[in-house]
């Protein structure tokens, strides 16, 4: 199939990964892919459903894409979770020809070769209970080449009760930790020097040999599995759920200094009466207590959170909780939303949207002004130190100046003296604002870094020679029971 695509993606890094998933199939079958709308044969947007406001961007890029269709012969396809809610009423829309869900894009080469030869439109949106893509190693054709994601599960089984997720992503399923870490090994091959491991809901991540019932590998294990496998990739990973986080994934985190000391830990309400109609399956109490433990366990640990503002029945009471949980909190960061009600789920059938949307809008900015000022708190902490910054690449604002993250994610400028991409630089730190970090690559006497290294080095092999030595065992007993 010798056609150029072009792709566009919206919403979360999931979507990214997917993306990438899709180029994937697409180049197997014969593909190209271009940065040029108007070179393209193959228009693919990978839509999320999440807001309202996010179906209206991707509709608003529909009326562009009908334009170019209006030119010239091109196919445009509908990918992801909005392609899911919609199914065919989508393709209603004239510059849809097809529309493809999330669990089903195997089907690209088949529904893009059917529509060019015989015409017509096209909906495939089956889910899945057992699709992973464990097989498909992804196309990063947009990575910055230092940084990837990794997707370790699918779906979410959580139906919090104003989200879409579970609607657009079908059931939860883990997938293969060998071809896991068989893609983070590939990764570090290729100058990769972090990843990220996704899924809605990591902490439930539990994936079971189909072969052998009683072998489980959890989430700290699989986190262990990647940073042994990849000592030298920095290892991050997203999203926590506050309910199913476990002590043993803060004791891996502490473990390994090549686990990044960041969760992102969405708390959505600081109203426990709220949390129970959300369907969080937490407490305000239970979600301090897990702050607490993860404050004991990694006193340096960067913790941030996802915020909605005005959610179902929504009081000023319950508005001052949330701004009191997150003084007492003191996040590093806060995505925050205006709670936008979703067809279908729990919320919209149960519970009236009787928030009035400006005060809607009073809340959510009282809560940006406040992690505004909590932001810039945790910033202005760091000024003074060194932190270990991974370079990404050349800063907007001057050619001269290169942007990278610390350990903790925190966004950092410096001037780039002879730093690339890729590279891994001590910065100082001597001016922020809330959202930056300004600083200057500092030399350390290279014998002390040498020796830190050394250190890990060793402490990882002996690490790697035990798990050898207890697959071995494990390997002799599994024969001597066969037969017996
Ligand atoms: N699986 C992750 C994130 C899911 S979507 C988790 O459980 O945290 C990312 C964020 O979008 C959510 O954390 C929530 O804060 C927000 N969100 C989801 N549905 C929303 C809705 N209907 N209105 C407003 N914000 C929403
Ligand atoms: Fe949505 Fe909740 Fe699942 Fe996150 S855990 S994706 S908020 S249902
Ligand atoms: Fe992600 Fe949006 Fe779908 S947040 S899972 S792309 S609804």
């Amino acid at each position: 199939m010798d056609l150029k695509v072009y792709i566009e993606t919206y919403g979360c890094q999931m979507n990214v990964a997917d993306s990438q998933v899709a180029s994937a199939i697409l180049k197997a079958a014969g593909c190209s892919f271009t940065d040029d709308l108007k070179k393209a044969d193959v228009i693919l947007v990978n839509t999320c459903s999440v807001r309202d406001n996010a179906e209206k961007r991707v509709l608003g890029r529909l009326d562009v894409f009908r334009l170019e269709k209006k030119n010239r012969k091109v196919i445009v396809g509908v990918l992801g979770c909005m392609a899911q809610r919609l199914k065919e009423s989508l393709l209603e829309n004239p510059a849809v020809d097809f529309t493809i869900g999330p669990d089903s894009y195997r089907s690209l080469p088949a529904v893009i070769s059917f529509i060019r030869d015989k015409g017509g439109k096209m909906t495939e949106t089956n889910l899945s209970s057992l699709e992973t893509y464990a097989d498909i190693e992804p196309v990063r054709t947009d990575s910055n080449g230092v940084s990837a994601f990794i997707s370790i599960m699918r779906g979410c089984n959580n139906l919090c009760s104003y989200c879409i997720v579970p609607f657009t992503r079908g059931r939860e399923r883990s997938r293969d930790p060998k071809s896991i870490v068989a893609e983070a090994e590939q990764l570090a091959k290729e100058g990769y020097k972090e990843v990220t491991l996704l899924g809605q809901n990591v902490d439930s991540y539990n994936w079971t040999d189909p072969e052998n019932t009683t072998r489980k590998v959890n989430f700290s294990q699989l986190l262990e599995l990647v940073a042994i496998a990849c000592p030298k990739m920095r290892i991050r990973f997203q999203t926590s759920h506050p309910k199913d986080i476990r002590k043993g994934v803060l004791y891996t985190m502490a473990m390994y200094p090549n686990i990044c000391p960041h969760i992102h830990l969405p708390v959505q309400s600081g109203s426990t009466r709220l949390l129970q109609k959300m369907n969080r399956k937490y407490t305000r109490e239970d979600y301090l207590q897990k702050i607490t433990d993860i404050r004991r366990i990694m006193p340096d640990c960067a913790i941030t959170t996802d915020i909605i503002a005005g959610f179902c029945s929504e009081t000023e009471e319950d508005h001052q909780q949330t701004l009191s949980l997150m003084r007492e909190v003191q996040y590093d960061g806060a995505f925050m939303f205006q709670y936008s009600q979703r067809p279908n789920t729990l919320a919209a059938k149960r519970y009236p949207d009787d928030v009035p949307e400006e005060e809607k809008t009073r809340r959510l900015n009282e809560i940006i002004a406040l992690q505004n000022e909590l932001s810039l708190k945790s910033n202005q902490k760091c000024i003074g130190q060194t932190y270990q910054v991974l370079v990404e690449g050349p800063s907007k604002r001057s050619e001269s100046q290169m942007t990278g993250r610390t350990p903790h994610n925190r966004f950092c400028v410096f001037d780039a003296k002879d730093a690339k991409p890729g590279d891994l630089v001590w910065v100082k730190i001597l001016t922020c604002t809330q959202a930056t970090l300004m600083g200057e690559i500092v030399e350390i006497p290279k014998t002390l870094i040498e020796k830190a290294e050394e250190t890990i080095e060793e402490g990882l092999n002996e690490i790697k020679e035990k798990i050898r030595k207890t697959i071995v065992r494990t390997k002799k007993t599994n024969d001597k029971s066969k037969k017996k």
